[in-house]
């Protein structure tokens, strides 16, 4: 019995030993532990989130930045948050650490969007879908669009002429949503575009819904318009299997996805589409309605905008080419390119963007906890009065010098960065092409607020009058 004890004892004694040299010798403990950067973490599990919520996110940000700097801590919506301001946080967290950091989003968006679609993933299977997606949308595969997204564009038009419209924003979502089916489905998309429009306008309305999922709620009602879009997918997709096209025939998304030699699954196909749909339709309707609002503020930028555009439209006239506009055109605009930058500066509609540590990061003499999310501010960076003097002010003659690296993240930067830019530019310049050759317009009501939908937009949406010239 004493021998039984004295080998426990051996054992025990043998076994603090072991964790006394672990911890002795553990890295953790040689390296100095590092402060959390400065900030207040507010009440338990709710942290700060009424004080984000009950203003303007902006004034809470700024207020921050003010008080602690360009990284501080807080809490939201249950999650401890590092937050950051300057130009080169915001390059490390998506440049140059961006392994360190990854995409994180809410469960209910996964579920809606797809758990496959390229948001949420990092590593091996988020490059191969990168340059799929980027195949589909750099400029050589666009550019052959021009035509078909102008005949979009003036039929848009078309049917606002003459009205007062309520909503210009929620115009716009059409006439983005039916350019984001051309460049998916290319021509295939006019027989799909009724049944794929009733879907996916169901699906969004339970995007920031409760996740509940019961009968009648907005959430199963949107799961199961879901699970309809993606059996209308699988129809499109077998008809393209059946006509044995390759994607040389088939310049667009949906062929690009189709010829990639791995392959992707049918779930990995239909979760992108939806996906790109959802990134493409709202941000394009969202800048272009800021556009129409900062246009009808600054009348002398209307004026040149219209005469810039007055002269590629006599440009064609006079050389006798056809009337229609080509991809050489739109490259010949620089101030409404100037005024498509200017707005996404000043409206800055993804104010932010969200990462999460994957391990304990360290960044300027602080501790990024892994876990913690990290959200780089898009918006207070574009409002910096250091990088962007007079900030609040609309003037996109800044833009005729190029502003310093990683300073406008409108499209983000690095390895998620926005692989639709060129086609987002591309639909504006051709919209506002017509709309300022054509077209005049006046805004109603007030126009001082804002409202986030999540993205940023004027409020009610901008009611404006819109008359044929
Ligand atoms: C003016 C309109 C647009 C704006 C302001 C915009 C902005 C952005 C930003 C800031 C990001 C990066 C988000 C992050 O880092 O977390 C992003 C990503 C993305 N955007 Fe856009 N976008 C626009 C239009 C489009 C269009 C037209 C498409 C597709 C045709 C598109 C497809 C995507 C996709 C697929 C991603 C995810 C990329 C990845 O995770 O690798 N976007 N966009």
């Amino acid at each position: 019995m004493v021998q039984l004890f004295s080998l426990a004892l051996i054992f025990l004694f043998i076994y603090l030993v072991h964790i006394l040299v672990k911890f002795l010798l553990s890295p953790d403990r040689r390296r100095p532990k590092l402060p959390l950067p400065p900030g207040t973490l507010g009440w338990p599990y709710v942290g700060e989130t009424f004080q984000l919520y009950s203003q303007n996110p902006n004034v809470f940000f700024a207020s921050k930045v003010e008080r602690y700097g360009p990284i501080f801590k807080t809490h939201i919506l249950g999650c401890p948050c590092v937050m950051i301001s300057s130009p080169e946080a915001a390059k490390f967290v998506l440049v140059t650490k961006s392994h360190l950091f990854k995409p994180t989003f809410p469960a209910s968006k996964e579920r809606m969007l797809g758990k496959q679609a390229i948001f949420f993933h990092q590593g091996q299977y988020h490059s191969k879908l990168r340059k799929l997606v980027l195949r589909a949308f750099m400029p050589d595969s666009i550019r052959s669009k021009v035509s078909d997204i102008e005949s979009i564009a003036l039929d848009s038009l078309k049917s606002l002429e003459g009205r007062s419209i309520d909503n210009t924003f929620l115009e716009l979502k059409t006439y983005a949503f039916n350019v984001a089916l051309l460049s998916i489905f290319g021509k295939d998309e006019i027989k799909y575009r009724e049944d794929l429009k009733r879907c996916y306008y169901i699906l969004e309305k339970g995007y920031n819904s409760m996740p509940i999922n019961l009968p009648g709620t907005l959430f199963h009602k949107s799961m199961k318009a879901r699970r309809e879009l993606s059996q209308i997918l699988a129809r499109i997709l077998h008809t393209r299997r059946q006509m044995k096209l390759d994607d040389q025939q088939h310049p667009d998304l949906l062929g690009s996805f189709m010829g990639d030699k791995e392959g992707l699954t049918d779930e990995q196909i239909a979760d992108n589409i939806i996906g790109v749909i959802f990134a493409a339709r709202d941000t394009t309707a969202s800048v272009l309605t800021w556009i129409i609002k900062f246009l009808g503020e600054n009348p002398s930028v209307l004026e040149a905008v219209t005469e810039e555009q007055e002269a590629v439209m006599r440009s064609k006239e006079e050389s006798g080419k056809e009337r229609l506009l080509t991809w050489e055109d739109t490259k010949n605009m620089p101030l409404t390119s100037r005024v498509i930058q200017e707005t996404l500066r000043v409206a800055s509609i993804l104010s932010f963007t969200f990462r999460e540590a994957v391990e304990d990061v360290e960044y300027g003499g602080y501790l990024i906890p892994k876990g913690w999310k990290v959200l780089p501010l898009f918006r207070n960076i574009h409002h910096s009065p250091e990088l962007f003097p007079e900030p609040e002010k609309f003037d996109p003659s800044r833009f005729e010098v190029a502003p310093k690296p990683n300073t406008f993240l409108a499209f983000g930067n690095g390895t998620h960065s926005c692989p639709g830019n060129e086609l987002a530019k591309l639909e504006i310049l051709v919209l506002l092409h017509h709309l300022t050759t054509k077209y005049r317009w006046s805004l109603m009501g007030s126009q001082n607020g804002i409202q986030y939908g999540p993205f940023a937009l004027p409020q009610n949406g901008l009611p404006i009058k819109l008359f044929r010239k």
